[in-house]
């Protein structure tokens, strides 16, 4: 059975860091809620010049390098995002050019949040139907310029980044104890339109239009969608909590990731935060959380990682791989 084994990974950052601090000055917020209620300390936030592009292009050479291959080798570029450049033509064909990649195909997945997981899923059902051999897969956005700067209920939350990974087709045995991806699950349900949206569209409004968010309800479901759709994957591999290594959630809120944890019975020493300094990224931060993880030299070789995102849509999933 051929399985999806991620081979490099990489993450980018805007230049510029706003703290919780800075943004007293603007807006009727302070540092101790934010931390209180988030966790977040500061986020990244881009510059003249910096877009999703730039940030998906610079993770993903990152990516190539450390997989050892380059643009040439590559079947596909799947980028997620909510945040492209342009309403079309997709960012992933951008980062395509960018790349020097004139063959293949390159597209751009929309779930939000959610965006990482539904864009590894399909890149790994091509690699596992045969018709892709190394796939690019970048989560990347530019939140900061879907936000209303004057509404404290959203503009504390986000912040900018991408993170990307290679997968590429290893033979396994068809057993759990294969490197890879082991088990995907995606779900939505668009009747939750209305608790996060944005308030604008091409067809809508002729807008970009900003982030609405009822923040309060978003988190009443988040715990229940997040550990439905991990369960979902311990019982498709016939594993449970303590065979999970490293659990790397998205990176909305502290609280609502402690709480899944727990949930979870899985402890706070394997779980990877980094929300504290980059806000919710989106589609961006499953990536780089894992990028940095990896990069730290905290994941093993064989070690089982449990990814899971929810967001926008609502849209949720989670990925359970070996690394
Ligand atoms: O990927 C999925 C994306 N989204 C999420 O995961 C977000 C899920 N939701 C959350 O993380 C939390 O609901 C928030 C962090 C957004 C809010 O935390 P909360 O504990 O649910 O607070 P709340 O909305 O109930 O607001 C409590 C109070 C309100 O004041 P009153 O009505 O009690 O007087 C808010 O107006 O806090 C006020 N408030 C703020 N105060 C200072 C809201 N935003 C701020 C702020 N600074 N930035």
């Amino acid at each position: 059975m051929i399985r999806s084994v991620i081979s490099g990974f990489g993450h980018a950052f805007p230049k510029r860091i706003v703290t919780n601090k800075e943004l007293e000055e603007t807006i009727d917020t302070n540092d101790a809620w934010i931390i209180q209620r988030t966790g977040i300390k500061q986020r990244y936030v881009a510059g003249e010049g910096e877009t999703t592009a730039s940030l998906g292009e610079e993770a993903g050479r990152k990516a190539l390098d450390r997989a050892g291959i380059t643009s040439d080798d590559l079947d596909f570029i799947i980028v997620a995002t909510t945040t492209p450049d342009n309403t079309f033509p997709a960012t992933a064909v951008d980062i395509q050019n960018r790349l020097g990649m004139t063959h293949g195909a390159a597209f751009d997945v929309q779930a939000v949040c959610s965006g990482f997981i539904f864009a590894l899923t399909t890149a790994d059902t091509y690699i596992k139907s045969g018709m892709a051999k190394n796939i690019l897969v970048i989560g990347a956005e530019t939140m900061s310029r879907l936000m209303d700067w004057e509404d404290r209920t959203t503009c504390v939350l986000f912040g900018d980044g991408s993170g990307a990974v290679v997968l590429s087709a290893h033979q396994g045995d068809g057993t759990t104890a294969d490197r890879g991806i082991l088990t995907t699950h995606l779900r939505s349900d668009g009747s939750h339109k209305e608790k996060l949206y944005v308030d604008g569209g091409p067809s809508s409004t002729q807008t970009v239009g900003h982030l609405r968010m009822q923040g309060r309800d978003v988190f009443k479901h988040a715990v229940g969608m997040i550990t439905d759709v991990i369960e979902d994957a311990f019982e498709a591999t016939s594993m449970t909590a303590e065979d999970v290594d490293w659990f790397i959630p998205h990176q909305a809120n502290k609280r609502i990731i402690d709480a899944s944890a727990k949930k979870l019975n899985i402890p706070p020493e394997k779980v990877v935060i980094n929300v504290d300094q980059t806000g919710n990224t989106s589609a961006g931060s499953i990536p780089i959380a894992l990028s940095q993880a990896a990069e730290s030299g905290r994941l093993e070789k064989g070690q089982m990682i449990l990814l899971e995102a929810m967001g926008g849509g609502f849209t949720w999933g989670s990925v359970f791989l070996r690394w």
